[in-house]
């Protein structure tokens, strides 16, 4: 299992790549929209950061011809770009279109089932279904992904499920036990996954304890060089 970042932030993204987590980013258009940088340079610089892992960026026509021209230009923006088509009719159209251009694409806004069952059959790269926009308007969200999963096992279909729009550590738990490909989030719950006040408290006693050791100065002051030979 995989995790991402559902950001555009730089900073985010350079803490995320020190803790050795980071193994691909998504973005949409109101992320992008939050950083209020030009996209062309924005993007480059995700991709370049972000690589070799997969960067998700999404276009923003209505039409399946106008997505095609748009996923064509984007994805000349970096070599790990993934293209984010919309799961309807126009978004289908357009992967089509897309066939056999080796552009990766990922098809966003999956609400439902089928949605997700026609992606994969069309081929799509990865399929994004929405847990916490599901659960904010009192759907089950984490139900969606088990039933993509269960037929993506079944089928054998070779897209990755992305589990998206994730609000908290419990969701991202519970689409792991779903044995979803990858999980995207945002900075804020990767960095509640880490946070524990026992893992505080019981640190501050281990580290107090530690003054009492004899030699405890000397400890991590050289390396040990005895018994070598
Ligand atoms: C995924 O690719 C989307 O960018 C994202 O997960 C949407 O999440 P939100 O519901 O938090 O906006």
């Amino acid at each position: 299992m995989n995790i991402f970042l559902d950001t555009a932030n730089i900073e985010e993204i350079k803490k995320a790549k020190r803790w050795g987590v980071l193994k691909g980013l998504t973005t949409n258009p109101s992320i992008v929209a939050r950083e209020g940088k030009d996209f062309v340079k924005l993007a480059k610089e995700l991709c370049d950061l972000v690589h070799p892992y997969p960067v998700s960026l999404e276009v923003v026509d209505r039409t399946g011809e106008g997505m095609a021209e748009q996923a064509r230009t984007i994805s000349e923006l970096g070599r790990n770009v993934v293209v984010k088509l919309p799961a309807n009719p126009e978004g289908l159209a357009a992967l089509n279109l897309l066939k056999g251009e080796n552009i990766k694409t990922n098809l966003t806004l999956v609400f439902s089932t089928s949605q997700a069952l026609l992606a994969m059959s069309a081929g799509a790269t990865y399929v994004s279904p929405f847990i916490g926009r599901l659960e904010d308007r009192g759907y089950e969200g984490i139900g969606l992904v088990r039933d993509i999963m269960h037929i993506h096992n079944a089928y054998k279909f070779k897209t990755e499920i992305i589990a998206a729009s994730i609000r908290d550590p419990h969701q991202v738990i519970e689409a792991a036990k779903t044995g979803a490909h990858i999980i995207t989030m945002p900075f804020a719950v990767l960095e509640k996954m880490l946070l524990n006040t026992m893992t505080d408290t019981d640190l501050e006693k281990f580290l107090s304890d530690w003054e009492k050791v004899p030699g405890r100065g000397e400890a991590f002051s050289r390396r040990r060089v005895e018994n070598v030979g």
